[in-house]
């Protein structure tokens, strides 16, 4: 985890987290395949267009050039002048368009692949965009959260995708190529990872100062642990020990008269703000502030305090807390 020379608050996913070349699931594998076909079609051309080149270059140099020696026009000594050739010109006009063909057949194929329907029933979910992150709807499990995308092993997610403010881009390289997220348009496609893991996403189209911090996570996960996080989502907040239920219900009570319930809501309380992320479930998220920043109890005293410091332009105000106050806030959100 982390590169050397990043900022260590920054949270990463694993080495080359956008290696699109390293695919996680069918849609990307399709994705990767026509990459492939058109990149030998490629290399093939310009090994063959550069081996003629270099050839022809040397067996029609001017053997009688020295340099320095001055060059005398003399039209006896050109070069016989070359009129146009059909032969040729048909090789270098058919040659291409076999090319094309043969790059045309699975580019033509793949994306009726990517637009037709996934193989098996798919969990449907609503990909919401906001400036500057992401809220998961699963309409069928009455589940909402944000930032993290659980999907089921095997199992395709077919993906709705709708904008709160301005156009968005859903990417998450290793799972599926991009999608476009739009005011005022519903888009869909839809993806399924074939190995557990987390797999990194960002938006990839610039959508406000704080773009590159609207980042998200798909956490790949076994059925039945998917089933367990689904089962579990919304019980009420517990404290997660006796030591800590005094710092649980005083953070509880700072989240009220801070004003965060107004924002944000947590199934199983009386919160139920809607304007920022839902927090139902925070405490097994693995980041904060959007994909940004690692979930420790330093980055989540950090974010409570000053989001704005983390990440420009960010609606979510400053808290003016004391110690003691950011100890037991962060105490009841990491117990969700
Ligand atoms: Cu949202 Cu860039």
């Amino acid at each position: 985890m982390g590169s050397a020379g990043l900022n260590p608050v920054f949270a990463q996913s694993g080495p080359a987290p956008q290696n699109w070349m390293h695919p996680g699931g069918i849609i990307a594998r399709w994705q990767l395949n026509v990459f492939h076909v058109s990149l030998a079609i490629v290399l093939t051309v310009a090994a063959v267009v550069s081996v003629l080149l270099i050839y022809t270059l040397w067996k029609f140099r001017d053997r009688s050039y020295r340099p320095g020696l001055e060059r005398k026009a003399d039209p006896a000594g050109l070069p016989p002048q070359i009129d146009g050739n059909h032969t040729l010109e048909i090789i270098w006009t058919v040659i291409p368009v076999i090319l094309l063909v043969v790059l045309a057949v699975p580019t033509v194929r793949t994306n009726y692949l990517l637009a037709s329907p996934p193989p098996s029933d798919p969990i449907p979910v609503r990909v919401i965009a906001y400036q500057w992150w992401w809220a998961f709807e699963y309409p069928e499990h009455g589940v909402v959260t944000a930032n993290e995308l659980r999907i089921a092993v095997g199992k395709p997610v077919q993906l709705t995708f709708e904008s709160n403010d301005v156009i968005h881009k859903f990417w998450v390289p290793q799972l599926a190529g991009k999608m476009d997220v739009i005011p005022g348009r519903i888009n869909q496609s839809w993806l399924q990872a074939d190995r557990e893991g987390v797999f990194y996403g960002q938006c990839a189209e610039l959508c406000g100062p704080s773009h590159a911090h609207m980042r998200f996570r798909v956490i790949a996960q076994p059925e039945h642990e998917f089933e367990a996080w689904i089962a579990s989502y919304g019980r009420e907040p517990q404290p997660r020990s006796e030591a800590e239920a005094a710092a649980f219900h005083r953070g509880m009570e700072i989240f009220a008269a801070r004003g965060c319930s107004a924002c944000h809501t947590i199934e199983g309380t009386v919160f139920q703000g809607k304007v920022g992320p839902n927090l139902t479930g925070f405490g097994s998220r693995m980041t904060v502030g959007a994909g940004i920043m690692s979930n420790t109890r330093e980055n989540l005293a950090r974010w409570v305090t000053n989001p704005g410091a983390l990440k420009p332009g960010v609606m979510m105000p400053a808290h003016d807390l004391s110690r003691e106050e950011q100890d037991a806030l962060v105490t009841f959100l990491h117990s969700l």
